[in-house]
């Protein structure tokens, strides 16, 4: 496995210098979908790069594609480089060729190395930049603080990217591999703030508090224990309820945490009562962020996507999740992040996330924190008074179609432009609401609107105080 070191630093030099970033690699593969290199491109690739020279092409042959490049090729495209790619372990020599032995992606302006799809590592494999952990990196609280953690770190992603708001950052791990490419990825990015732990769960950080917390778990509610990404042996939806409580109690006051969770829910019950419960004497004020909801035949699928290429051991992988899901009268597993903030007012809140609209959300998520302790701290006499004024981000889109040779209203939404990316159907009184809601006015007075709308008073306060808590609106 790779140690990091001044070579470390001399590849991140030299993938920087040759210009290894997402908008040049998309440029040299021009891939079709959303994916940097989709693995059933190959040959286009390969086609694509052999019309190419130089320091990038050759980088990404063997980093992207994960291809073999002759060794005199990459001692013209490298130089010298070349040894510090073999120091380092990220290749190897094999029959006069540089055979890469990791991948590396560039993940914004952050670059991770990791073991890519090599899936046959077993346990230890440890992934690259998988959509959840972009997920909780869009769902981290960025402030500045002395002291974050981040638990489970893996290939050092998210520690990396907190890395620019605190002072210093303990990462941990299970897995020694995971720490090892968490080094080797900070030298590669010149991040010099990471202490690197190795533990599991809590143990490496014991009795120590952080201003800021981030956890990417093994969140899957899974009968196995095939990969620690993936796996966390606990059984259950246990994983989630050990990290919310641990994160819980590891933050100052007034500190963040976000993690990402899953939680069984059976037909019967509301879908966020499991980490409500878990939140319950937290001593956290906190957001449940609902992603989605997989029936079991569904998880069973998506989990054991790896093994796709290999039908007989896919259908064997299903049905085992499928029987222990039914032995455990699993009927739905729900997906989300839980935002957490130490201290009073301790409060707890869900709504669902629409993940594809979502973005960077740190500062509106701030503003949820906000907004709900506002709006909680305010009886229906105090907040009729209060002048309320729409953020940058909010945007109300309306489609008029036309009837009978006129244009007719039959959609108002109002929209929050990134960061969480809400989008809210309103109706004709709603409508009213939110328009007269532009900072002049008291609330008192868009009542009055609302009402000459068709709208009820209390369903109006009611909404008022839902547009504050999600961000829409700030008071003046
Ligand atoms: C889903 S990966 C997350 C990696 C990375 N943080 C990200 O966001 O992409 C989960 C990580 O948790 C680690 N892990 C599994 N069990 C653990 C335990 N008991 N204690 C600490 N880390 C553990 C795994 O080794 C793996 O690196």
């Amino acid at each position: 496995m790779p140690t990091a070191g001044p070579a470390a630093r001399r590849v991140g030099e030299l993938l920087r210098e040759a210009g290894y970033t997402a908008p040049a690699l998309e440029r040299l593969l021009r891939p079709t979908g959303d994916a940097l290199v989709d693995r059933g491109e190959l040959p286009v690739y390969r086609r694509r790069l052999a019309a190419e020279q130089g320091a990038l092409q050759a980088l990404a042959r063997l980093f992207l594609l994960g291809d073999a490049v002759a060794a005199d090729e990459a001692e013209r495209a490298l130089g010298a480089a070349v040894l510090s790619l073999l120091e380092l372990g990220l290749a190897h020599e094999a029959d006069g060729a540089i055979v890469p032995d990791v991948e590396i992606v560039p993940h914004d302006d952050v670059l991770i190395a990791s073991d890519g799809r090599a899936e046959g590592l077993g346990a230890a494999f440890v992934p690259g930049v998988q959509p959840p952990s972009a997920l909780l990196a869009m769902l981290t609280v960025r402030r500045p603080v002395a002291r974050a953690l981040d638990l489970g770190t893996g290939n050092g992603l998210q520690a990396i990217l907190v890395s620019r708001y605190a002072e210093r950052v303990v990462a941990s791990d299970v897995s020694e591999r995971a720490l090892a490419f968490a080094e080797l990825n900070a030298a590669l990015n010149g991040v010099t703030n990471i202490e690197l732990r190795h533990g599991s769960f809590f143990e490496p950080v014991a009795g120590e508090r952080f201003g800021l917390a981030v956890s990417n778990p093994p969140y899957v509610v899974s009968p196995e224990t095939a990969y620690l990404y993936r796996d966390s042996g606990l059984g259950r939806d246990r994983v989630s309820e050990h990290v919310i409580g641990g994160l819980a109690g590891l933050l100052e006051d007034g500190g963040f945490a976000t993690a990402l969770v899953s939680w069984i829910v059976d037909a019967d019950t509301d879908t966020d009562d499991a980490p409500k419960r878990w939140l319950e004497s937290s001593g956290c004020a906190a957001w449940i962020l609902h992603t989605r909801t997989d029936e079991p035949l569904g998880a069973a699928g998506l989990w054991n996507r790896p093994l796709r290429g290999d039908p007989d051991a896919f259908d064997a992988a299903v049905g085992r999740w499928v029987d222990y899901f039914a032995a455990e009268q699993v009927a739905g597993i729900a997906y989300g992040g839980v935002v957490l903030r130490r201290g009073e007012p301790a409060w707890v809140r869900s709504t669902k996330l629409p993940i594809a609209r979502t973005t960077q959300a740190g500062d509106h998520l701030q503003r949820l924190f906000a907004g709900t302790d506002w709006q909680l701290a305010h009886d229906d006499t105090s907040l009729r008074v209060a002048r309320l004024r729409p953020v940058a981000a909010a945007l109300v889109e309306q489609v008029a179609r036309p009837h009978e040779s006129r244009w007719q209203t039959s959609a108002v939404d109002l929209v929050h432009e990134g960061g969480l990316g809400f989008r809210a159907g309103l109706d004709g009184p709603a409508a009213a609401l939110v328009t007269a809601l532009d900072g002049s006015r008291t609330v008192d007075e868009a009542l009055a609107l609302v009402a000459a709308a068709g709208g009820n008073e209390a369903g109006a306060l009611a909404l008022v105080r839902e547009l504050v808590s999600l961000g829409f609106y700030v008071p003046e």
